[in-house]
């Protein structure tokens, strides 16, 4: 499902003069079964874009369209239910999106909230805990007493459960360990290719980033300082530097090879594909 912002401007007191706006004329586009991120350091205004998705938050000017939907400035929020079963967040605070006793409700919540049917619930709840990589043994467990890693994989997998065509993800590394962030990336993958989502991730993690997306949006003074592939955005040091992100490591040696040696080794995400980009250049 396609996403497409058409001049959005965004402000929390409903103040439109420049100085109020967190969003400022934003044009974007976010195509299915593509993997988006989005960096830009922080109190850019990543969260608050990626509220405005599924109407959260209201634009105070401009268009959104997703799908088959628009949000507009005189959008009204009891109106947004369809499109909140289209569009799935797992939110940069897990825990201020729980409010169930117990994993079970609040993975259910979901499939309730949007009317799938009764007899695949509990079906679809023990799916999205194995593909989150938890056990049954959660599910009586009260979310606010979980890990943060942990919180992380049930708000993800309340999301996973009703199958959103869209899915947003903000900081999902966050708390999670290595093997954690591996199986993350794994996930992510099939959900890009086997179901054709359409994926947003914010994160101040662009050695994940890298890994993981297409494409890239710098938000910066509340308004796209860059979009481009993930190689060209990611690698731009000046213009990361200037907002506070490191460039992924990978990439960082590639523009060290080519300052110091003058040699265009190009860039990879992968870093045994970069091994044997040096094997070619030294044999
Ligand atoms: N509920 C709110 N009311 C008023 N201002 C807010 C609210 N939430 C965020 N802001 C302000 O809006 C701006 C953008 O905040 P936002 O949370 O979107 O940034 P962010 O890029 O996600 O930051 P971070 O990387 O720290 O998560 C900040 O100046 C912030 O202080
Ligand atoms: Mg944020």
């Amino acid at each position: 499902m396609e996403i497409k912002f058409k001049d959005v401007d965004f402000s929390y007191n409903g103040n439109t003069s420049i100085e109020n706006k967190v969003l400022n004329n934003i044009n974007i586009n976010f195509e299915s079964g593509k993997i988006y991120g989005i960096i830009g350091k922080s109190g850019s205004g990543k969260s608050s874009l990626i509220e405005l998705i599924n109407g959260i938050l209201i634009p105070t000017a401009g268009k959104i369209s997703v799908g088959k939907f628009k949000i507009e400035p005189k959008s009204k929020q009891k109106n947004m239910k369809q499109l909140r079963s289209n569009v799935g967040i797992v939110f940069q605070y897990p825990e201020e999106q729980f409010f169930c006793h117990t994993v079970k409700e609040e993975i259910e919540f979901g499939m309730r909230n949007f009317g799938i049917k009764t007899n695949v619930i509990s079906k679809q709840t023990i799916d999205a805990l194995k593909i989150v990589d938890l056990t049954e043994d959660y599910l009586e467990r009260d979310p606010l007493t979980l890990s943060h890693g942990e919180m992380r994989k049930i708000a993800f997998a309340s999301i996973l459960a009703y199958n959103p065509k869209i899915i947003v993800l903000d900081e999902p590394t966050v708390g999670l360990d290595d093997l954690g962030k591996k199986n993350l990336i794994k996930i992510i993958r099939k959900l890009k290719l086997r179901y054709d989502k359409t994926i947003i991730i914010v994160s101040h993690d662009t050695n994940f980033l890298l890994q993981i997306v297409d494409h890239v949006y710098l938000l910066e003074d509340g308004t796209i300082g860059l979009s481009g592939d993930k190689y060209t955005v990611l690698s731009n040091e000046e213009r990361l530097k200037k907002n506070n992100i490191l460039v992924p490591d990978i990439l960082a040696f590639s523009n060290l090879v080519m300052k110091k040696k003058n040699i265009k080794l190009g860039y990879r995400d992968d870093i045994n594909d970069l091994i044997k980009d040096i094997y070619r250049h030294v044999k």
